[in-house]
């Protein structure tokens, strides 16, 4: 599709589809794809490598070494597939695993953490062109983005996506498990007073408790249309 290369910003609950909707959208209007939210595990599986994450407490001496670490994506739009290396090395896999799941939010309520994230994406999101999925993307990282979307669903709908996602991946965590890490997250994100969580009023809300992948796309697709019509292009 030929459309301006705007910027889209998709915030939302934990499992809401986000990654699902925002690949999608990528792929179908020429857009790259940012997830934010896996430069947050990223940076949450490094501080357990190096040993500076233990029993749910983050090592302050984190900070002091966030310059050493480096995030970057490969986003395949024919596979839909968005790999995440961290210095150099592939970590999709190992950034979605419990463990990593369990920190996240506390890393990610970091504040120092959190600025050198947003720097990092602002900075891949410059010249437009770009659909980015997290917590604070309307709201912090890009607030000119030309189309921002909300997303929810319904807990037990939210949690049955995810059981299915791991167990697509060979995991078998419990209905009870996911939902606690769900639950446990939504809390932090929403409640920690660096950038919470929120709906700015210009974004659009998508409730995909009843839609299926095809129908929030094209739902999507015809916002960003407008999007791409209404507004002049916005750089960064
Ligand atoms: O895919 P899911 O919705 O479960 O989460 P994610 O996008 O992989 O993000 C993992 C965690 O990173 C979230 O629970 C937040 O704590 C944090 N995050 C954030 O604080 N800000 C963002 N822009 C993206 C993620």
């Amino acid at each position: 599709m030929n459309l301006k290369p705007i910027t889209i910003a998709i915030d939302g609950y934990s499992s809401t589809g986000k990654s699902t909707l925002a690949k999608d959208l990528a792929v179908a209007l020429g857009l790259n794809y940012i997830d934010s939210g896996a430069m947050y595990r990223a940076v949450a599986l490094f501080a357990l490598e190096n040993g500076l994450a233990r029993n749910g407490k983050v090592s302050s001496e984190l900070i002091k070494i966030l310059d050493s670490i480096d995030i970057s994506f490969h986003f395949n739009p024919l596979t839909k597939k968005s790999d995440t290396l961290l210095n150099g090395v592939n970590v999709e896999e190992k950034i979605r695993e419990k463990a990593v799941s369990d920190i996240v939010s506390e890393v990610a309520a970091i504040p120092e953490v959190r600025r050198h994230l947003v720097k990092l994406q602002k900075n891949l999101g410059k010249g437009g062109g770009v659909v980015m999925d997290g917590r604070d993307i309307g709201s912090v990282v890009f607030p000119n983005a030309e189309l921002k979307i909300f997303m929810t669903a319904d807990e037990d709908v939210r949690v049955n996506r995810r059981l299915a996602e791991l167990k697509s991946k060979g995991y078998s965590p419990s209905f009870d498990e996911v939902r606690e890490n769900l639950r446990h997250r939504d809390h932090l994100d929403s409640t920690r007073e660096d950038s919470p969580l929120t709906r700015t009023n210009d974004a659009i809300l998508l409730d995909n408790t009843n839609l299926n992948q095809e129908e929030q796309l094209q739902l999507a697709i015809n916002w960003a249309k407008k999007a791409a019509e209404d507004q002049p292009c916005v750089k960064y």
